[in-house]
């Protein structure tokens, strides 16, 4: 296994089987795409962010990466292994935080969740202790190790639930919705240890997120999930370009025609009478309708958004909302 392709997933899908009860006896079969053919590696030493609006199907990607789903179709690797297959030898290389559940025992000492990793995983007496050490000193948890879990803000218990994941030095980070629900204080020293995790021992990190703040502080590469698909991967800056980006003018004319010229528009694609316009998303549709309607046999149009738009403009709004 390359180092580049550390994660792989080739056109990976996870389909869920959904039963509706529609009456007395009668339930209704219904099938859910959650991941709908997504393809992409990470190489080893990344730190990639996974967003998307809720129900896109991050977190569903997350588990199949961990084993605890099987994808209905496609094909998974985690450092050479099959996570569905070989879930327990993977445990051991990967570390996973889903922060709208913890791992941690809720009535015990926070320590006690340790010692018991410490046992689970089989961690070197000399291993643990450095590693215990370090996420304490850097995750600022030296004065509640004692303290019963159920007892920490939230802000305290995900930071117990990252040293958690760590203490067995894995390879791979996984962390869902780190952040959520968090305050800026504890946002902030969550991001700075990933970002020192990540430089100093190069582990790999997915973060999933819908905090956009969390990926420009943390992620050079960004993927973008939607109903199941990738609708973009590369830069962040290129994800700012391709929100802005080109909004698209759908025109049926009565008849095939040449292709359509007006300022500022640009035909993309002509299918027989109907043509497809590109235009800045920043201009108003209006006058360029006005302009196509007073030239053209003009029958019937719609503005399309594009896909990556429409997401970050969701995220946006849940945001605001949060
Ligand atoms: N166990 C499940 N059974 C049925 N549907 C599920 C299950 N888990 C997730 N889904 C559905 O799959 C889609 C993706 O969910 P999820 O991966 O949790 O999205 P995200 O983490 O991006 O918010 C949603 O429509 C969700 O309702
Ligand atoms: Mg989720």
């Amino acid at each position: 296994m390359p180092d580049s392709e550390f994660i792989a997933l080739e056109k990976v899908e996870k389909v869920f089987e959904v039963r509706r009860k529609t009456g007395f006896l009668k339930r209704e079969r219904r099938q859910v795409r959650a991941v709908d053919s997504i393809s992409f590696t990470v190489a080893r030493g990344e730190m990639v962010g996974y967003i998307g609006p809720n129900g896109a199907g991050k977190s569903t990607t997350i588990k199949m990466l961990t084993g605890i789903l099987t994808p209905s179709a496609g094909r998974l690797r985690v450092a050479g292994i099959d996570p569905s297959r070989e879930r327990t030898r993977l445990a051991h290389r990967i570390g996973v935080v889903f922060g709208q559940r913890t791992t941690l025992w809720w009535d015990l000492p926070l320590i006690d969740s340790y010692r018991l990793a410490h046992r689970m995983y089989r961690i070197p007496d000399a291993r643990y202790r450095e590693n215990l050490d370090r996420c304490v000193e850097l995750l600022e948890l030296g004065d509640l190790l004692d303290v019963p879990v159920r007892q920490l803000s939230l802000g305290q218990r995900m930071r117990g639930d990252i040293a958690a994941a760590l203490l067995h030095d894995p390879e791979v980070l996984y962390l869902d919705e780190p952040t959520i629900g968090l305050d800026v204080v504890s946002k902030a020293k969550v991001r700075g240890f990933l970002k020192e995790l990540n430089a100093e021992r190069a582990t790999t990190v997915l973060l999933t997120t819908h905090d956009l703040q969390d990926i420009e502080q943390l992620c050079s590469r960004v993927m973008v999930i939607d109903h199941g698909r990738l609708v973009y991967d590369g830069a962040l800056a290129g994800l700012h370009e391709a929100g802005e980006g080109e909004r698209t003018l759908v025109v049926d004319l009565e008849r095939e025609l040449p292709p359509i010229e007006v300022p500022s528009c640009r035909v993309v694609r002509v299918e027989g009478p109907r043509q497809w316009l590109a235009f800045p998303a920043g201009q108003s549709a209006a006058p360029l309708v006005a302009s196509i309607a007073a030239a053209y046999p003009l029958v019937d149009l719609s503005v399309r958004e594009p896909d990556i738009e429409a997401v970050i403009a969701k995220m946006y709004a849940e945001k605001a909302v949060s």
